[in-house]
């Protein structure tokens, strides 16, 4: 079964962990969208693994890994992660391919990111890592792809026409020196040699591997509301993080794939700037924040943390046609004593049980929550659901029916095996 894994919140929900778990029943993992934003910790017997752009699914010998058109690749991140799994004796040969069609991201393109920050009134607190600046010049149609590394003619042409561009924006707009041409081109080109091994049509790829009934795991970046489109705009990553994405950044056609699950924490946690309608007050978030190790994975910020909204995840459902839920971190609220779910917006005497689409709704309402006992109990060594504390299945069961679907897996702690099995 080909299968969508996405994030229902606003990223780190634990996919990394998820499709670590889920890769030994597939024959393909693929990453469609998002860069070195993304930060996926995969814990394999004691040992740590953050993935910004290989797929989750490496750590399985003999899964093929995929990059899919949909994402954009920073060269020097992609080539220390290989590195890095190296070191940690990781064979990854053979099986690990990139699509020609990936946009890359260039020196440019992160300081770009970071200077336009400066000039915004409203922050979005991105991840610096030139991501938006990338996507950018992607739908500019001016943007350099995996295939132009390639050919030194053509990144000679592509580079000069953006670099003509580009320097005089950074000299008049933001002050600052601009690139040299020389530089990158050589740095660029020596990428392109090394990519040789790894770059291919993914989408061929996949069409055969599916001819072939191997079965496919798409491993979504961040998450629903991180969308580019269904997000909390203008506070969102610049692609279609939604199960959507997985086709148009793959190549695998809409028809091909069979299962969407989602992936949600027991609360939530977001890192940057945007309305965030659960968010807890400083002193119980630093109190989560402390149990829960909410520090993002690829900046290292504090993530704001508040109560699971039921609003956002039963539309994050909708949104993504998902058929399957794991919810992650349960056992981070071990210890409360009471829980709240959010299951409703007031707003100026009205009450919103599905996701405002108005910035001024999302930013000033003031949410409606059920109050629930906690349960008080380890549950990080529990592996069956009958087994979990009764006010904890209460809680699980509470979620399901506001999200409207069934929850099949439930994580109890960051290693593998750590999860319990419906
Ligand atoms: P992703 O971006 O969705 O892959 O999530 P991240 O890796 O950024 O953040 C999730 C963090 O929570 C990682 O540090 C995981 O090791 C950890 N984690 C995942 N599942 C659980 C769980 O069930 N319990 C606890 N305590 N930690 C978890
Ligand atoms: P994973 O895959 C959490 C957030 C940034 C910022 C906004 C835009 O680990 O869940 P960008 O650099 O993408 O332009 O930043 O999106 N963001 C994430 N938050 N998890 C992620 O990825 C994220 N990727 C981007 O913090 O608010
Ligand atoms: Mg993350």
């Amino acid at each position: 079964m080909n299968t969508v894994l996405v994030g229902t919140q606003w990223g780190d929900e634990g996919k990394g962990k998820i499709i670590d778990i889920l890769a030994k029943n597939f024959d393909y993992i693929v990453r469609y969208q998002g860069g070195n934003n993304a930060g996926h910790t995969v814990i394999v017997e004691n040992q740590e693994f953050v993935f910004h752009l290989i797929p989750s699914g490496i750590l399985y010998p003999g899964k093929m890994c995929c990059i899919g058109n949909g994402v954009v690749i920073d060269p020097e991140v992609f080539f220390e992660e290989l590195t890095a799994l190296k070191n940690k004796g990781i064979e990854f040969k053979n099986r690990l391919k990139v699509s020609l069609m990936a946009h890359v991201i260039f020196p440019y393109h992160r300081i770009l990111d970071v200077l336009r920050e400066t000039k915004r009134t409203n922050k979005i607190g991105t991840t610096g890592r030139g991501i938006g600046p990338c996507y950018s010049d992607k739908i500019n149609r001016c943007g350099i792809r995996v295939v132009d590394l390639l050919n030194k003619d053509i990144l000679k042409e592509k580079l000069l026409d953006n670099l003509k561009e580009k320097n005089e924006i950074f000299k008049k707009v933001y002050n600052h020196k601009g690139f040299s041409f020389d530089d990158i081109y050589s740095t660029y080109l020596s990428y392109g040699e090394k990519f040789r091994e790894y770059a291919c049509d993914v989408v061929s790829l996949l069409y055969d591997a599916n001819k072939n009934r191997m079965p496919i795991l798409f491993e979504g970046a961040q998450g629903t509301f991180l969308d580019i489109d269904f997000g909390t705009y203008p506070f969102v990553t610049s692609s279609n993080a939604t199960s959507g994405g997985a086709p148009i950044g793959s190549g695998l056609a809409l028809t091909k794939i069979d299962k969407i699950i989602g992936v949600a924490k027991a609360y939530t946690t977001r890192v940057g700037e945007g309305p965030f309608p659960t968010e807890f007050d400083k002193d119980f978030a630093q109190k989560i924040r402390g149990i829960g190790k909410e520090f993002g994975a690829t900046t290292g910020r504090p993530r704001r943390c508040g109560w699971f909204d039921a609003v956002l995840v039963k539309t994050a459902v909708d949104i993504n046609g998902i058929n399957d839920l794991v919810i992650t971190k349960l056992d981070v609220l071990d210890s409360l004593e009471k829980i709240k779910v959010c299951v409703g917006y007031e707003y100026k005497g009205k009450v919103f049980k599905t996701f405002p689409q108005d910035f001024e709704v999302l930013s000033n309402c003031q949410p409606v929550y059920k109050d629930f006992c906690g349960w008080q109990a380890d549950t990080h060594k529990i592996t069956k659901f009958s087994k979990l504390p009764k006010n904890a299945k209460n809680y699980l069961k509470i979620i399901e029916g506001l999200a409207g679907v069934r929850i099949s897996l439930v994580s109890v702690g960051s290693k593998r095996k750590e999860m319990v099995k419906r």
